[in-house]
């Protein structure tokens, strides 16, 4: 096979930024998805329903002409966080998911939760109405070992919180480890999760083995080649309640290229392509379609797109090495290794 027709994909987890990062990158996402789970993890945060008002249109604004491009917004969770905002948000259409952040896990989650008994309140809420809460899944625990956060998270918090608030709909976002994808398929219906092209393509030597390669950083950080392979296992079975979130992210040339380095790759400008290649390699090219298309729709209760778009395989094709954007040079991730698909 050398062609592939696939209804049009969502990201359900993406970094798009605001000002003239916002700018420059929104056109890649746009250029092959129809709707995005836009995080609200900007400087200050997207918290209340006015905020995600305000963003939705300046990222609307942003749009290239005659882009078909929703973005899903969210809001910030926060231990301040008015439940009646939320439900005024998701009951007018305006917000898809809340985002929880522990406070501290990941770029700019300073103001997310430390104590999940004081959100409690906006769980049972969100329970109620069926709004689902987007889990970045971290323990923040210095003591914790920074390739085992993501499975002590599992124990200590979210199996805990989900216990705490019966029929509350989780996605367990850019899962990374075995033990997340064992986690998964033992919930029920309202247990979903999503996984980035990086973590389907590379394991930790990515970062570290023959020198230190900051645009392969990002959180959760990449795992063992084991874990890796759980994850591509997982997304190339057909399993309906795992979906494409790229978590796309980028981040200025000068701040992945530093004494401390952003976490975050900017996979949005090759991640069809580079999926195209995970599934073809596993012979389940039949099954892109449920992992890129209809299982996130299914989750989130929105009809898959009607839109199409074709990927095509040839020589290995050369995306550009970065973006230009006001806000500076974004490097587009690379998987290390020639891909051969592209959206056409
Ligand atoms: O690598 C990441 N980058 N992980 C996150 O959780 C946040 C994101 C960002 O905003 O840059
Ligand atoms: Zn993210």
């Amino acid at each position: 096979m050398d062609e592939i027709t696939l209804r049009r994909p969502d990201d359900w987890h993406l970094h798009l930024r605001d000002g003239a990062m916002l700018e420059g990158v929104l056109p890649a996402t746009a250029a092959h998805f129809a709707r995005a789970i836009v995080m609200p993890n900007l400087v200050p945060p997207v918290i209340t329903a006015e905020d995600a008002a305000a963003y939705r249109d300046r990222i609307i604004a942003a749009l290239p002409e005659g882009a078909a491009f929703e973005p899903l917004m969210t809001l910030y969770l926060t231990e301040d966080t008015d439940p009646g905002d939320v439900r005024a948000a998701a009951a007018s259409g305006l917000v898809t998911a809340v985002k929880l952040y522990p406070a501290g896990a990941t770029t700019n989650s300073a103001s997310g939760v430390r104590d999940m008994d004081r959100v409690r309140g906006v769980l049972e809420v969100m329970a109620e109405i069926g709004l689902p809460l987007c889990v970045h899944g971290e323990v923040t625990d210095r003591e914790i070992d920074i390739f085992d956060r993501e499975a002590v998270f599992i124990d200590r918090v979210l199996d805990p919180t989900r216990r705490a608030v019966p029929g509350l709909r989780v996605v367990m976002e850019h899962i990374t480890t075995a033990e997340a994808v064992a986690y998964l398929k033992a919930g029920d219906d309202s247990l979903g999760a999503t996984i980035t092209v990086q973590h389907l393509m590379l394991n930790r030597n990515a970062i570290l083995a023959g020198g230190l390669w900051p645009h392969n950083y990002c959180l959760p950080v990449l795992k063992r080649e084991r874990h890796r392979e759980a994850l591509v296992a997982l997304a190339t079975s057909g399993f309906e309640r795992v979906f494409l979130g790229t978590d796309s992210a980028p981040h200025p040339l000068h701040k992945k290229e530093a004494e401390c380095c952003a976490a975050g790759c900017f996979t949005a400008p090759v991640a069809l392509g580079c999926l195209a290649e995970v599934f073809e390699a596993e012979a389940a090219l039949d099954r892109l379609e449920a992992f890129t298309s209809l299982n996130g729709p299914r989750f989130y209760g929105l009809p898959p797109n009607d839109a199409r778009i074709t990927l095509q395989k040839g020589a290995p094709i050369a995306p550009p090495a970065r973006v230009e954007t006001g806000a500076g040079p974004v490097t587009v991730w690379s998987p290390g290794r020639d891909i051969h698909w592209q959206v056409v």
